[in-house]
């Protein structure tokens, strides 16, 4: 894989949340051109590699991203423009090198993952193969991942009395990608049912899932076991199971979580999230802690780590060195995987390869702020990774990526599942 970049460019467009994001293409010799949308998140690790944002008031109240844009079209084209790579990852240490920050906060990391997606998809064509076959046996040998359908939205994609942010349904025991979004589109369809009879309003958070006002966790937990049911399926690990993302450093606040205005330590947060495995078809738990309580996540670890996948997302930001850390103090045994979160796509199968040296699961994942953009699904099928999540099975935003799971699975004889 080799190319030649000839131009790069970018432009302003508008995300799913109505906020400005780039579109990035790369031109390359032959004269085809290769796009990406950037995502952006709201509930944000204090790690993260840094958007640039204009901070303008004038324009979409300060979110304008025309300085990120002008990154990519003087300094990111002047330097790449004429010049030959070997190699995404030269391609990207390029643009980290000359950013030059350990953030990339000077270019803006919105600016630099952007060319890196666009850049990974030309590198892809280069070589005559669809982008997630440009994965493959990097990580692992590719899959279909199950998809992890966020049909409850709460915390900072909501305005509801909800404070965990996502619940989430799993198609665990699905036998395919199709049968896995049917299976997701029918249980959407039973809690939207529910929801009417129960007079809760039907109205959708960042995500595309509902957005009811339930404050207790446990009693949106029995809804979502009650609509598998009515949708036909069996609840748990051989048919429809549960996984959860409170975004629990949201809820911290002085070593103290607040979770529908009443007040828990660590152990008490982890006590309620084991009698919540015990009681419901939950596999999986994402920011069950927040990012800085470092020994309740050794606890919570210790507590739960045997029993379901603990996914680490704030506390990692799909930080190589970070998730290197944890895996020696005994910290979580996943972690989320997210393109924007570290900037660049060599990055982020850096964090999945120290994942799997480790034993620790790989969860892609898009962000709350998104585009069309399917680049996810790609990724998350080349490296063979088992599960990614794109929010509800519903809103165009979300659905490209997992529509780009079943066309892939027509296309191509591929296992689908945790693996
Ligand atoms: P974000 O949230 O994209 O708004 O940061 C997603 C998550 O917490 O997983
Ligand atoms: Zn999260």
């Amino acid at each position: 894989m080799t190319i030649t970049v000839r131009d790069v460019h970018a432009l302003e467009i508008l995300d799913s949340r109505a906020r400005p994001t780039l579109s990035v293409a790369v031109t390359v010799e032959d004269g085809s051109t290769w796009a990406a949308g950037v995502p952006a998140g709201a509930s944000t690790g204090s790690g993260e590699a840094v958007e640039r944002r204009d901070g303008d008031p004038a324009r979409f109240s300060g979110h304008g991203v025309l300085a990120a844009v002008a990154s990519v079209n003087e300094e990111i084209a002047g330097a790449l423009g004429g010049r030959r790579f070997e190699s995404l990852a030269a391609l990207d240490q390029a643009l980290i090198d000359l950013d030059g920050t350990s953030d990339k906060s000077r270019l803006g990391a919105n600016a630099i993952v952007g060319v890196s997606m666009a850049a990974a998809r030309a590198f892809a064509a280069s070589a005559g193969v669809a982008l997630w076959q440009s994965f493959a046996g990097l990580i692992r040998e590719p899959r279909l991942p199950v998809p992890h359908f966020n049909v409850v939205n709460g915390g900072v994609h909501a305005p509801n009395a909800l404070d965990f942010q996502e619940f989430m349904i799993a198609p665990l025991g699905a036998p395919s990608a199709a049968e896995a979004l049917r299976a997701g589109a029918e249980v959407y369809g039973a809690l939207r049912r529910r929801l009417v009879d129960r007079a809760l309003t039907t109205g959708l958070g960042d995500e595309g899932g509902f957005a009811p006002e339930i404050a207790q966790p446990e009693e949106v937990l029995a809804l979502l076991v009650h609509a598998i049911e009515d949708a036909g399926y069996r609840p748990g690990r051989d048919g429809v199971a549960l996984a959860i993302d409170p975004a629990s450093s949201e809820l911290y606040d002085e070593g103290i979580y607040h979770v529908a205005g009443e007040r828990f330590s660590s152990d008490e947060m982890i006590e309620r999230y084991v009698a919540m495995v015990d009681r419901f078809p939950i596999w999986l738990i994402e920011d069950g802690l927040a990012e800085s309580d470092w020994s309740g996540w050794v606890r919570l670890t210790d507590r739960l780590g045997d029993r379901i996948e603990l996914v680490g997302d704030d506390i990692f930001c799909t930080n190589p060195t970070t998730i290197a850390d944890a895996v020696g103090r005994g910290v979580a045994n996943a972690a989320l995987i997210k393109v924007n979160q570290v900037g660049t796509v060599t990055e982020t199968l850096e964090a999945m390869a120290v994942c799997r040296g480790a034993g620790y699961g790989q969860f892609v994942s898009h962000r709350s702020g998104e585009t069309c953009d399917d680049f996810i699904a790609d990724l998350a099928i080349g490296t063979g990774c088992g599960h990614m999540k794109a929010g509800a099975p519903a809103r165009g935003e979300r659905v490209a990526k997992y529509n780009r799971l079943v066309q892939v699975e027509d296309a191509e004889r591929l296992d689908y599942g945790l693996g």
